[in-house]
């Protein structure tokens, strides 16, 4: 390990979760055919060079495909981050991770980090094993932001392109440039190891519920369970009543809260309104979504059940359990 701080190089600490970037198949020209999270964090850096004045320090947090992706590698992922961040000279942190939930994983570290320094998500879209993988210079661009002067907050970086975790979604299921920021564009682009910004690093905690700090998110042994439910033609309430019912028969786990994937500006299946305020009316925090790939909720006065702003369903669900469990500490 390199002595950093007496050698005058600031650290950059990669972490590995595993992803399409550490995945592998039987041959080079199978793209979709692999298996993700095979190969470890030291070898994905074994090609990357540091930018210059910087040290590379690698840690296997997890190794999974990111779909299976839950709040144990969430809560690790976040103490780690929040170790090596208070390291003096560490400049910022470099997760690898799968594309699939990726933006999920960047909510919920800004929401419990809001870091002063830069926290940055690097994935891939073609396994490592491909004959042209995207993994290696999504790396070094990843490592490129998380050195740079002045970056903060968490990031995700693809195909070139720096997106804030509040804007960030998955687009595309193929291509190399599968992720956008939607209305909001992205925080800037890598150049040739140089980050041209268009906008401000991320700053605030993303979430409606206000920042909690990893230790005590580390410290809840027990998430609220919320769900998500899409509203779409020909909708019924049954899921949400058969919720109910579970809720009201003593399951070790009931609902606590409820997103609705909502239609257009928030809008929803009058039959599954209906189960919604009936949830509502027993105790469950509901939230609507929008299923838009784009823009917000505009807010009306008539609305009887909350909505989420411009958060999609899956960051609207990770913020009402952060919402949830910050009501039960307090
Ligand atoms: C994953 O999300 O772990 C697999 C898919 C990918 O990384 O592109």
């Amino acid at each position: 390990m390199v002595n950093s701080l007496s050698s005058g190089l600031r650290r950059v600490v990669v972490l590995g979760t595993g992803g399409t970037i550490a995945g592998r198949a039987a041959s080079g020209g199978d793209n979709i055919g692999y298996t993700a999270g095979q190969v470890g964090v030291a070898d994905l850096l074994g090609g990357v060079d540091a930018p210059d004045g910087v040290a590379l320090e690698a840690e296997q947090v997890a190794q999974l495909d990111s779909k299976d992706m839950g709040f144990d590698v969430w809560l690790q992922l976040a103490q780690r981050c929040a170790f090596w961040l208070s390291e003096a000279d560490v400049a910022g942190v470099v997760i690898t991770h799968g594309t699939d939930t990726i933006e999920e994983t960047a909510y919920f570290l800004q929401a419990v980090l809001a870091p002063g320094k830069p926290v940055v998500l690097a994935c891939a879209m073609r396994p490592a094993s491909s004959l042209s993988p995207d993994g290696p210079q999504n790396v070094r661009d990843a490592i490129a932001v998380a050195a740079t002067p002045g970056a903060q907050g968490v990031t995700v970086v693809c195909a070139g392109t720096v997106h804030g975790s509040l804007d960030v979604q998955k687009v595309h299921p193929y291509r190399p440039d599968a992720f956008s920021s939607g209305d909001a564009g992205p925080i800037g682009y890598v150049e040739e190891g140089a980050v041209r910004l268009l906008r401000d690093w991320p700053r605030l905690p993303v979430s409606a519920a206000s920042k909690i700090p990893a230790t005590k998110a580390g410290a809840a042994t027990h998430w609220p369970r919320v769900e998500i439910v899409t509203s779409h033609a020909g909708a019924t309430g049954a899921i949400v009543d058969l919720l109910l019912q579970e809720r009201a028969a003593g399951v070790a786990e009931p609902i606590r809260g409820l997103v609705l994937a909502a239609t257009g500006n928030g809008t929803v299946h009058h039959a599954l309104e209906a189960a919604a305020l009936r949830a509502q009316d027993a105790g469950v925090a509901v939230l609507r979504a929008t299923r838009c790939a784009s823009g917000r909720i505009l807010p009306r006065a008539d609305d009887r059940l909350r909505d989420a702003g411009a958060l999609t369903p899956v960051k609207a669900r990770i913020a009402l359990m952060l919402e949830l469990l910050e009501a039960t500490a307090a």
